[in-house]
Formats: C-alpha cells, structure tokens, sequence
C-alpha cells in the first residue's frame, strides 16, 4: 500500500486551559480529496496547523507524506493557503508569487512561466501587475490559491478556500481542486460551504470539541434514502405499520418520514397505505443533503470529555 497522504495519531492541543483539539485520529490516503467539517471554533485550523508543524502539539504525532510532522522533507511537498493568509500588500501579484516561489527554493529557471501559469490559473494574469493593496478579498484569496499551489504539492491544505469568492471564483477552485486530484495531489480542504464540498470531495470526517464524530464517504449509495409522504389524515397512527419497511418512522401533522434502504421499497409502502385506505397527497425519496447529515451529526453527537 502506498503511503498515506497523512496520519494524525491522538493529537491534542491546549491552549492553557482551553482544549483546542482533543484527539484527532485521522488518515488520508494518497490522492484523496478530504473535506475537515465542523461548527466554528471545533479546532480544524488548530488540527491544521498542528499537521503542518506550524503549531506545536500538547501530545499524540502524525505524519505526513511518511514524514514527522514538521519535518522540513515533508513541509517542502506540501501547500498551504491559511485562512488568514498576510500578505507583503505593497508588492504586485505577480511579484508576491516570485517571492514566494524562491522562498520555496524553486530554480529560477522556468520560474517566470511557472508564476504566469499559476496566475492564470486563478485568473489574476489581468491583475498580476497591480499591488496586492489594491485586490478585493477574493482577489487576495485567489493569489493566495496560486501561492499554495507553486511548488507541485503532493498534498495541499486549503482552509476555508472559498470563503471570500463570488460563484464564479468558488467554481474555479472546485475546478482547481478537480485538477489536482486528476493529477493524484492530494487535498484536505477546511470549508463551511457544505454544498462545494459535496462536490469536490471523495470523503469527509466531522469534528466537534476537537474530536472526529463521524467519517463518510460521499458515494450516495452510503446514505439513507428517506421517503417523505403527505397523508389524508394525522399521520401518527402509521408509524407502527409502516416500520416493516425501514427505520425511523416519525410523524409530524400529516406528514410521514420513514428511512429505508432501496428506492425498490417505494411501491410497497404506497401500496401498503392504499389497503389501509390512505390517501396519499405527495410522496418523494430523497437522499439527506451534507448540509442535513452535518446539522444531525454535529447537533446530536455526545461529548466525551
Ligand atoms: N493561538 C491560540 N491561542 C489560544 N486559543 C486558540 C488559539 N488558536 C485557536 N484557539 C482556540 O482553539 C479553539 C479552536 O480554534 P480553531 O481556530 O482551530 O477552530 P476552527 O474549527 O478552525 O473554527 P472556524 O470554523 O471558526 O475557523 C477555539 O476555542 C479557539 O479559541
Ligand atoms: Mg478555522
């Protein structure tokens, strides 16, 4: 097996008595698109940043790409665009990306078309020779994309990539991020934006109190499919009889929800509700949306301390 992208391994931080992570137990293999979702405040950035070397963990390790964390082999194979990301405002776009790129240690050979292509990639090459003062916030977020993406990582850290950007800039990161993942980068994406990530993403884990509560895949096959129906009558009295179908079954006025495994069920339960003498105003299967599955995973997950 090839080596994984990265591994935390019980991390935890304290900022004095305040547990920003508790314990981040994670893997992501090679080339994977991952998605670090949780109410503000959960400790992505701080799990972020503890798996970049750039903040010291209380205890537990990791790795990434086979190396310890703050190993400077490993750093140089990967990108990083922070959530607050400073940058030197009097210098021009394409300036701050020279910069960068021979901070990085980049040759300078080829350097210049290297720079043009990340420019263009953004679609900042209009832009590139104004300073970075003048940008808008989604400018600013675009060059820091470019900046990120400079040295061909191997594994890219976007947090909150897309939280400054109009639709058009948030589809050209969802283009960029398809991109890398066509090219085996890999990508742990930070992002509040649960409809992006339901796109982009091969996977996701959800953290709260600094501590992973759920992993899913985001193939829909893995969710349950949920059947809304509008009944005639008060709907209470059904939930009993139709549980033979699937889980779940609450009532709420007339309207009737039930989860069930296959779509195959469907006919069952309207033939079902037609020999009770049933009418049936509206039914729809439907999968929960990420958005829903985030509200019931972060609302109702115990906390351990
Ligand atoms: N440098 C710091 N010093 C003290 N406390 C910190 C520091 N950085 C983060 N924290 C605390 O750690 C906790 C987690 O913060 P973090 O920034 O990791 O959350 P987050 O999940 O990224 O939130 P958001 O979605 O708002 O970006 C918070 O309680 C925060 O106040
Ligand atoms: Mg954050």
């Amino acid at each position: 097996m090839s080596t994984p992208a990265l591994e935390a391994h019980a991390l935890r931080k304290e900022f004095g008595s305040n547990v920003a992570v508790r314990e981040l137990t994670l893997t992501v293999p090679e080339g994977e698109v991952f998605g670090f979702l949780g109410p503000n405040g959960a400790g992505k950035t701080t799990s972020m940043k503890m798996l970049l070397g750039l903040v010291r963990p209380t205890s537990g390790d990791g790795r990434i790409l086979g190396r310890r964390l703050g190993d400077p082999r490993g750093r140089a194979r990967v990108g990083y665009l922070p959530e607050h990301f400073a940058f030197h405002e009097w210098l021009e776009g394409r300036e701050l990306l020279r910069y960068h790129a021979r901070l990085l240690g980049l040759p300078s050979r080829g350097l210049d078309n290297l720079v043009e292509e990340r420019l263009r990639r953004v679609d900042l090459e209009g832009a590139a020779s104004r300073r970075v003062r003048e940008y808008s916030k989604g400018m600013k977020q675009r060059l820091g994309l470019a900046q990120a993406l400079l040295g061909e990582p191997a594994l890219v850290f976007l947090d909150e990539p897309t939280s400054g950007l109009d639709p058009l800039g948030r589809r050209l990161v969802r283009d960029v991020i398809r991109e890398l993942r066509a090219e085996g980068t890999s990508v742990f994406l930070n992002s509040h934006l649960l409809s992006e990530v339901e796109i982009t993403c091969d996977r996701v884990a959800f953290v709260k109190d600094g501590r992973v509560v759920r992993e899913m895949r985001l193939g829909e096959e893995e969710r349950d499919l949920e059947v809304e129906m509008r009944l005639d009558r008060p709907a209470a009295g059904l939930t009993d009889g139709l549980s033979r179908f699937g889980r779940d079954a609450r009532s709420d006025g007339d309207r009737l929800l039930l989860r069930v495994d296959s779509e195959d069920l469907v006919p069952e339960i309207t033939r079902w509700l037609a020999g009770e003498g049933v009418g049936l105003y509206r039914l729809a299967a439907r999968r929960p949306s990420l958005e829903e599955i985030f509200l019931e995973v972060i609302g109702d997950a115990p906390v351990v301390g």
